[in-house]
């Protein structure tokens, strides 16, 4: 068994004021917790951290409570676009794919983008040619449509306007992504982010998740980083990339860094959202700028945490 390894994971933020009732509040921290679990049991047989961050997206994006996967929410047009992002640390490869649908696991064609492909982004019907290249199944349009996410779309049309994910009250209340960054027991990093993204959005609309630096960034000299929150902030600011550079330019620890990225993400965009990250050394560390951000964290091989 190898137990120097970090882990950490998160399915959105926001105010989640949807989690004032006890039993869904129970419902994600169960998740979240029995995720990581699965995660150290991965990585403690010697999984390697872009294994291990592959297979917690791919859980998260298989429990519909999550804004990715078969909970992914729903665009304009009643039809899901997901977005993922995994980069692998120890030489900067990574792989993404925006605007698809049909995948019930978007991160995990993205790692096929990144292992076989010259390419690091493939959108729409490329990326769905690649898949089926790459003997990927297509999945049904109705896997992905839970009822929750069509009375979501309908509530957002009748307002004629953007919802962000689980958008109860007409304010924005949860940005939903889910990710997740791990340190293995070599020291390698990697990190991975996936969503369905903003509810009624526009067709063809990316965020931030699939965006390497903005939503996701791993380099085995600094850290890993997956992001959550209204994707158009992280992209203008780079998000993932610039708690990275506090750790290489300003030689912050994982804390530190995120503390800056935060810092930088409220004062130059007032952005929405928030982050967890592990450095080189292990540390684990999150951040956020709305009220709460669904995440949770094993910090060199320990106990584990789940927070909103
Ligand atoms: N952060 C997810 C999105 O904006 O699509």
């Amino acid at each position: 068994m190898r137990n120097d390894f970090s882990l950490m994971i998160h399915g959105g933020a926001g105010a989640l004021d949807n989690v004032k009732d006890e039993r869904i509040a129970v419902r994600y921290l169960e998740s979240i917790r029995v995720i990581l679990e699965y995660g150290r049991d991965a990585l403690s047989r010697g999984a390697t951290a872009v294994e291990a961050v592959e297979t917690c997206a791919s859980l998260l994006e298989d429990d519909p409570l999550f804004n990715a996967g078969c909970g992914s929410v729903l665009n304009e047009n009643g039809k899901v676009e997901m977005d993922a992002g995994i980069m692998d640390g120890r030489d900067l490869s990574a792989g993404a794919v925006a605007a698809i649908g049909n995948i019930a696991n978007p991160v995990q064609l993205a790692r096929l983008v990144m292992d076989g492909s010259e390419h690091v982004l493939l959108i729409g019907e490329g990326a769905l040619h690649f898949a089926q290249h790459c003997g990927m199944e297509l999945t049904p349009d109705h896997y992905f449509f839970t009822p929750d996410r069509i009375r979501q779309l309908d509530e957002a049309r009748l307002r004629g306007r953007i919802m962000l994910d689980h958008d109860a009250d007409g304010d924005a209340q949860k940005y939903g992504t889910i990710g997740a960054v791990a340190r293995d027991s070599n020291g390698d990093l990697a990190a991975a982010t996936s969503t369905g993204g903003i509810v009624n959005k526009r067709m063809g609309r990316v965020g931030d998740s699939p965006i390497i630096g903005a939503g996701v960034y791993a380099d085995n000299e600094t850290c890993a980083v997956s992001a959550t929150g209204y994707g158009e902030e992280f992209m203008r600011t780079v998000f993932a990339k610039t708690i990275a550079d506090a750790v290489e330019f300003r030689d912050a620890d994982a804390r530190d860094a995120v503390d800056f990225g935060i810092g930088y993400l409220r004062r130059k965009v007032n952005g929405r959202g928030g982050a967890i990250c592990i450095d080189r050394h292990g540390n684990c560390a999150s951040g956020m700028t709305t009220p709460k951000m669904i995440h949770g964290w094993i910090e060199h091989g320990g106990e584990s945490f789940c927070r909103f």
